[in-house]
Order: C-alpha cells, then structure tokens, then sequence
C-alpha cells in the first residue's frame, strides 16, 4: 500500500476527501502521517479520530526555515512516507523536502494554473472577471504552484458568486480530483516528462 504523509494547514476538508476515499476503496494507499504548522488545526482532529498519528510541527520553533523543514522530512521519514500531500498547506516548500521526496510532492490549488497560483486564488479570480476557475493537482517543484500538472478540473463562475460561493463549487471538485490523481500515482501511471505528466493506460 502506497503510504501517505499529508500536510495541511487548517480545516483538512481535502484530507478528509482522501481518507473517505480510501474507506471507499477508490483509493489504494494509507495516510500514515498528518503534519500540521498549526497547533489547532482542524485536519490533525480529523486525523486523530481515525488514530492516524497527527503532529504540530511548529515552524516558530526553529531558527531557520531549512530546521523546520527538516523536522518535517523527519517525521515524514519515520513513518515510511511514499508520497507527500499538501492539502492546504500555506507555505512554499523548500529544498529540505524536495531533495527528500523528489517528484513525490503533490499538491491541491484552487485555481485553473498557471492563472492565479499564491494566496486567495478563488477571489482574485472573481475579481479579475473569469468565467471559469477550478482546481488543479500538480507535482511540487521549487516554485510557486508552479509544477507538473496531473489533472484539472473547470467550474463555471456565476454572476451572484462571492468568494466563499465560488470556492465551495470548488472545492467540490477538489475534493473528486485529489484522490483520482493520488490513485493514478498509485497505479504507478503518472509519468512525467518536462513539465508535462502522461497518464498511463490503466
Ligand atoms: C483548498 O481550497 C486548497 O485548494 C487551498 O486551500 C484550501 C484548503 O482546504 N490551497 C491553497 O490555497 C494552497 N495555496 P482544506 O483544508 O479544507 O483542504
């Protein structure tokens, strides 16, 4: 079984997604670690209520960003990680965890990239008059949401959307896609090539 180590940041609705998902055998893969840079973060709970073990790894804690980072890894090493999550982790991953699981980061942005990678995505798609938005998974590299795409998925935006509305439909298809593309890896049928990803015939 393909072992998960999520990270996220707060609610953890995507975790969430990926846990169900393996419940409902669509995904073959444990999470075997849920990290968190917050203490009261809603996704370590989630965790814990399935005995998954759930750390607060606290960034302020450490001097320099590389420690904090290395902590991590640690954690993630310990409990035999195959492939990292970010589900709604707010921090730009460093070279301590992509040295660590090369091509073996992946992560959720609520947009349609390269439009609107960063912070706020679903509001400044608003803002900036789209008609379409949605969500994609990619591979992490050392930029910002600036990695291999695995899969996308389009929402229409409507003329009475507000942020919270757009991000909720969404976030519904975040919630279909994650665990698809963490299944494809799985499967072993991502192949990524440049910065192109081809999925395999099943
Ligand atoms: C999700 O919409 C995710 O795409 C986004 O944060 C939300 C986390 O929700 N991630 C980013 O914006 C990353 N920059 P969740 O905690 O309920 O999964």
């Amino acid at each position: 079984n393909l072992r998960l180590g999520v990270l996220a940041s707060g609610r953890g609705s995507n975790l969430q997604a990926i846990m169900d998902a393996i419940d409902g055998g669509r995904l073959p893969a444990e999470v075997a670690v849920v990290i968190s840079d917050y203490a009261d973060a809603r996704a370590l709970e989630r965790a814990r209520s399935r005995n998954i073990p759930a750390f607060h790894i606290n960034p302020a804690a450490f001097p320099h960003k590389g420690d904090y980072e290395e902590a991590v890894v640690d954690t993630l090493k310990k409990h035999a990680v195959d492939l990292v999550c970010l589900a709604g982790y707010m921090r730009l991953v460093g070279a301590a965890m992509l040295e660590a699981f090369p091509n073996r980061i992946m992560n959720i942005h609520p947009a349609l990239l390269p439009a609107f990678p960063g912070l706020h995505a679903q509001q400044r798609a608003l803002e900036y008059g789209v008609r379409y938005s949605g969500c994609t998974v990619h591979f992490v590299d050392e930029g910002m949401d600036t990695g291999p795409i695995i899969l996308q998925a389009v929402v229409p935006v409507l003329p009475d959307d507000t942020p919270e509305t757009l991000a909720d439909r969404i976030l519904e298809q975040e919630h279909r896609i994650y665990p698809e593309a963490i299944a494809l890896f799985a499967a072993g049928r991502l192949e990524i090539r440049g910065k192109r990803v081809y999925i395999r015939e099943g």
